[in-house]
């Protein structure tokens, strides 16, 4: 097995993460999927690009990029608010309970580039996170993941 897919296989039996089944997202997902579909798709446009990424680093950041906590459809919060501020609120949720690297930091901080625009992602890993999570909002929007 990959050291992504054991690295996700680990935090899979993490409380931190089973956490995120309670929050839904885009209609028809939980944050705790949306974020294994992202993490996915993310090392599979890697071995399909043929880019060499850090895997448990990837794994990580991608599982974290949207723990942000609460589910923005009950939430008294604007749809542009929740995606502006999203980022950095699930980067200082995820610090309070991970030790996170810069890289794991830079996945989540930039990965709602470029509606944050001045979030430009500074790593691979970011980058492909941050195209993963939006090729995934659409199928989860549209029902076809
Ligand atoms: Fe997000
Ligand atoms: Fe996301």
């Amino acid at each position: 097995m990959s050291e992504f897919y054991r690295t996700l296989n680990d935090l899979d039996q993490q409380s931190h993460i089973q956490l995120l089944k309670n929050f839904s997202q885009h209609r028809s997902s939980t944050t705790y999927h949306h974020c294994k579909r992202v993490a996915t798709m993310s090392y599979k446009l890697a071995r399909f690009f043929h880019l060499s990424v850090h895997e448990s680093q990837l794994a990580r950041g991608a599982m974290l990029h949207d723990y942000y906590l609460y589910d923005a459809m009950k939430e008294d919060i604007s749809p542009y608010r929740h995606g502006t501020s999203h980022a950095n609120q699930a980067l200082v949720n995820a610090q309070k309970v991970y030790n996170l690297t810069p890289l794991e930091q830079d996945i989540i901080y930039s990965h709602m580039w470029p509606l944050n625009i001045t979030h430009v992602p500074k790593s691979k890993e970011a980058a492909l996170v941050s195209i993963s999570d939006k090729i995934v909002a659409i199928q989860e929007f549209l029902n076809i993941s």
